[in-house]
């Protein structure tokens, strides 16, 4: 992505940074709920296939990057039973939301949400046996320091789970889903969220983002091992994992 005029929500001049914080603080109270209609619900197993990876490992302690709502640590504290989830996102409002379905759910003796920058994560070295990030990377200003974040807090033998859109390739998959994710997403988006970009953004930062063996291949230049991707829903969306 280097060198390349970033993807951002709103305008040219403010830092990606900025604007999706605005973006995520705008849309958080119809977050939830644009993710169901908007994905037909498949974004609930999505999450629950991308947290399956790790039931081999079964990690005590877990860090969610982008936590947003928290869904996908929530997913993790029911089917993992870690000791501790740490949940850390840029935007409190997401977070807030997020805080309500933890206690709700009685969850808030294992996870934690605290707000912050992936880029620059206050956790020693090596202090999570697993990183998880849904929908989250792609929002990076700076996709490799965010990585280079995840591998440094995780601890060796530790494992990376990375869930994120991607462009399917096959013939009518890819045709079909570009008309929606383009076209009709975008203005279902505008009018549920009542944020005039964020759901074209959506579409162009998906079009931007490296996935498949594009996206292994930086995360082994950030250091790490045994990367793999499993593309789910003819493509939509993949699953990064790997190991430190
Ligand atoms: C599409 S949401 C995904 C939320 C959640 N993981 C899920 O599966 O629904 C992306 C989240 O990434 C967060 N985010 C973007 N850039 C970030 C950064 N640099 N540091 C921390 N969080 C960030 C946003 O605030 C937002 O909550």
């Amino acid at each position: 992505m280097s060198g390349e005029v970033q993807v951002t929500p709103y305008n040219r001049q403010e830092s990606k940074k900025g604007q999706v914080t605005r973006m995520f603080d705008t849309i958080a109270p119809y977050y939830d709920q644009l993710n169901r209609i908007l994905s037909l619900g498949i974004d609930v197993w999505w999450r629950r296939v991308a947290i399956r990876k790790l039931a081999g490992l079964k990690p005590k302690t877990m860090l969610d990057i982008a936590t947003g709502t928290a869904d996908l640590a929530i997913e993790a504290a029911r089917v993992l039973k870690p000791e501790h989830i740490t949940g850390l996102d840029i935007s409190a409002q997401m977070l807030a939301i997020g805080q309500k379905k933890i206690v709700r759910k009685k969850l808030d003796q294992t996870i934690h949400l605290e707000t912050g920058d992936s880029e620059n994560l206050r956790f020693s070295d090596q202090s999570f046996e697993a990183v998880t990030a849904a929908f989250g990377v792609r929002n990076f200003e700076h996709l490799e320091k965010g990585l280079a974040e995840m591998f440094r807090v995780l601890k060796p033998g530790g494992m990376l789970v990375i869930l994120e859109f991607s462009r399917p390739r096959v013939f009518p998959v890819k045709q079909l889903f570009n008309l929606y994710f383009r076209y009709l997403l975008p203005l279902i988006g505008k009018f549920r969220s009542k944020d005039q970009k964020a759901y074209k953004y959506l579409y162009e930062s998906v079009q931007a983002f490296p996935d498949y063996d594009n996206f292994t291949a930086i995360l082994q230049k950030t250091g790490f091992a045994q990367t793999s991707f499993q593309p789910l829903t003819a493509g939509i969306c993949c699953i990064y994992t790997a190991t430190k």
